[in-house]
């Protein structure tokens, strides 16, 4: 099965279960933002969609980084709301604190596995892979060939830092747009999703 991989960076988002499951939006530090790119990643009408990796990165206090990643074809207990995917979330981090963490990514839930990578970690264990860096002034991905098994690298509501638009730049292939409008993330994802659906890849 041919795999999309979106890779989302949330600068701020929190790297501790210690998070109210009712302020999602306000103390975690845009937690909001990433949850909404897992619905958008995953949720067909009636089905999840299988070919779908999603890595998350969280970058906010106090133990930074945190990579969350999604993984479809194994994935249970994910549903449409936010709450319960920052239950999943907040899950995860509990494993690796209770857990002591360590060096490798460990499964927290089904589909659900938990790391202490950064960005520049993510990018390389997709090596191989072709790395496409969404930015709004990229080439139109509608006139663009995408490679089989293509990887999305995104940021949250803040723009990535020169660092690590470096990071980026070093492993993609193209910057590419979506639209001539800065969109929100998780609408970005549901626009790549939508173009690959209609090229049937
Ligand atoms: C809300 S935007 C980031 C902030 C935005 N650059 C600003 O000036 O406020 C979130 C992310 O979605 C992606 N994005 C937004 N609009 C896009 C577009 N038209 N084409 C491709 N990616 C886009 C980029 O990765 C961007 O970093």
């Amino acid at each position: 099965m041919a795999v999309r991989t979106f890779v989302v960076v949330g600068h701020r988002v929190i790297t501790s279960p210690d998070f109210n499951l009712n302020d999602l939006a306000g103390s975690t530090g845009r937690l909001d933002v990433l949850l909404r790119c897992v619905n958008s990643a995953f949720f067909l009408s009636h089905d999840i969609r299988r070919d779908t990796e999603l890595y998350l990165i969280m970058l906010g206090p106090p133990n930074p980084p945190k990579t969350i990643r999604f993984a479809g074809k194994e994935l249970r207990y994910l549903n449409p709301d936010e709450r319960s995917t920052a239950a999943l979330v907040r899950n995860a981090l509990r494993v690796w604190r209770d857990g002591g963490g360590g060096g490798r990514e460990i499964c927290a839930s089904p589909g659900v596995y938990i790391s202490c990578m950064g960005l520049s970690d993510v990018l390389k264990s997709l090596e191989g892979r072709t790395v496409y860096y969404m930015r709004e002034d990229g080439k139109d991905l509608m006139f663009l060939e995408i490679e089989e098994n293509p990887v999305f690298v995104l940021s949250d509501h803040l723009n990535f830092s020169e660092e690590e638009e470096k990071v980026v730049l070093k492993y993609a292939k193209e910057i590419v747009s979506v639209s001539p409008l800065s969109l929100h993330t998780d609408h970005c994802i549901i626009l790549v999703h939508n173009e690959l659906d209609r090229r049937r890849v």
